[in-house]
C-alpha cells in the first residue's frame, strides 16, 4: 500500500517555499495516497525555541495545513511529539547509523556554524529523526522541496541498513517526491539563497499570513536585474533572481516557466512585478483568511490534533512493535 509522510517545523511563519515545495503538493496527492502529515515539534527543538512561541507555531501550522486544503477527515494530522514511537524508532535507528553519514549532511554544516561543538547533539542527529518519522509508519512517499533530498536519502540507507542486518526485507525505501516548478524558491533579495525561516530580512520572503499591501511591498522590493523577460528559460540560467520570480508566478499560476516566458517576454519586471503581486494575492489571501477563521477556534485546531494522533499512535505502535520483535527486544 502506498503511503505518504510528510512533515514542517513549526518554527516562525510558513512562507511561500514551504507552500510552493511541499505543502501545495501535499493537497494534490492526498486524492492518491493515504496521507500523513506531521507538525515536527521535536525537530524544532534542535535550535533555541520559547515555549509559548513554539505551542502557538505548532497550532499554526496546523491551521495552515487546513487552509491550504488538507482535509483532516481524510488525512492524518498531528504533532510530533504526541506519538512516542517516533524518539524511541529514533534511538534504535541511531543505532543502526554510521556517524559518517551523518557526517556528510550539508544542513548540520551549516546551521551548527563555526562553532560546532556547541551545536546541540539533536541538532546532528536530526536527520536520524526525520528517518523515524518515516519509517514508523512504512511510509513509502514523501514529498518535499528539494533542501531535503539529502535527508531523504539517509533515511533510505538506514532503512536498507536495517533490512539487511535483520536480513528482512521489513522498511520499504521511501521514495522522495520533489515536484512542481517551484521545488527550491530562492530568497526575494538574493537569488543564491534559499527562501528561508532563518533569514534575518522578512523582506526576503512571502509569509503565507502577509497581507496584499504587505505582500506588494516585498514584491516591489525583490531584487531583480535591469534586463526585460527573456524570451526561453534558457535564458533565464544566469539571472537567478529573474529566474526565481519568473518561476514563483509559474507555480503560482499553474503552468510551465516557458509558458509564462511566452506572455511576458520583452516586458520590464516592473510590469511582470505588478502581475506577479496580483497573483499571489489572489492566491495566498484565502488561505490567510482562513488560517486566521481557524486560529480563532484553538480548541478545534486542539481536537483535530488529538484525533490526528491517536489515528497516528495506532499504525505507529503496532509497526514498532514489529521493529522490538525484529530486534530482540523484549515486549510486556
Ligand atoms: P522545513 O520545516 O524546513 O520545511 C518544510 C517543507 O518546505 C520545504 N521548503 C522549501 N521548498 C522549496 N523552496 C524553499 N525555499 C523551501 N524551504 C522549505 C522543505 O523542503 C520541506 O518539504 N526536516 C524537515 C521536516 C521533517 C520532515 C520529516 C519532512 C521532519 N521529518 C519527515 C519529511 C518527512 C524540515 O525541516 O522541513
Amino acid at each position: 500500500m502506498n503511503r505518504i509522510f510528510s512533515g514542517m517545523q513549526p518554527t516562525r511563519q510558513l512562507h511561500l517555499g514551504n507552500y510552493l515545495g511541499a505543502l501545495r503538493n501535499w493537497v494534490s496527492l492526498q486524492d492518491q495516497f493515504e496521507s500523513i502529515f506531521c507538525i515536527v515539534d521535536l525537530h524544532a527543538l534542535t535550535l533555541p525555541q520559547d515555549p509559548a512561541v513554539l505551542l502557538g507555531n505548532t497550532r499554526e501550522v496546523t491551521a495552515a495545513y487546513i487552509a491550504a486544503g488538507i482535509d483532516p477527515e481524510r488525512c492524518i494530522i498531528f504533532n510530533q511529539a504526541a506519538v512516542a514511537a517516533h524518539s524511541e524508532l529514533s534511538w534504535i535507528l541511531s543505532c543502526h547509523t554510521p556517524m559518517g553519514w551523518l557526517n556528510r549532511m550539508t544542513q548540520f554544516k551549516e546551521k551548527a556554524g563555526k562553532h560546532r561543538e556547541n551545536a546541540a547533539l539533536g541538532l546532528y542527529a536530526y536527520p536520524v529523526l526525520m528517518a523515524a518519522d518515516i519509517l514508523v509508519y512504512k511510509a513509502t512517499h514523501v514529498p518535499v522541496g528539494e533542501d531535503q533530498k539529502q535527508h531523504l536519502e539517509l533515511a533510505r540507507d538506514i532503512a536498507g541498513a536495517f533490512n539487511r542486518h535483520y536480513d528482512k526485507d521489513f522498511f520499504p525505501l521511501p521514495e522522495p517526491q520533489i515536484l512542481g516548478e517551484a521545488t527550491r524558491v530562492m530568497s526575494l533579495r538574493d537569488g543564491t539563497k534559499k527562501m528561508s525561516k532563518s533569514d534575518e530580512s522578512d523582506y526576503s520572503r512571502i509569509n503565507l499570513t502577509d497581507d496584499a499591501d504587505t505582500i506588494a511591498l516585498k514584491v516591489r522590493k525583490a531584487k531583480t536585474d535591469p534586463d526585460p523577460l527573456p524570451e526561453s528559460v534558457e535564458d533565464l540560467e544566469k539571472r537567478a533572481e529573474a529566474d526565481n520570480l519568473v518561476t514563483i508566478y509559474s507555480a503560482l499560476a499553474g503552468t510551465s516557466r516557458q509558458d509564462t516566458l511566452d506572455r511576458f517576454a520583452g516586458q520590464q519586471f516592473s510590469g511582470f512585478k505588478g502581475a506577479l503581486v496580483d497573483l499571489a494575492v489572489d492566491k495566498l489571501a484565502p488561505i490567510s483568511t482562513e488560517m486566521n477563521r481557524l486560529m480563532s477556534d484553538v480548541g478545534e485546531i486542539d481536537r483535530i490534533l488529538r484525533r490526528g494522533a491517536d489515528k497516528a499512535n495506532a499504525i505507529a505502535s503496532a509497526n514498532l512493535a514489529d521493529i522490538k520483535d525484529i530486534i530482540g527486544l523484549l515486549r510486556p
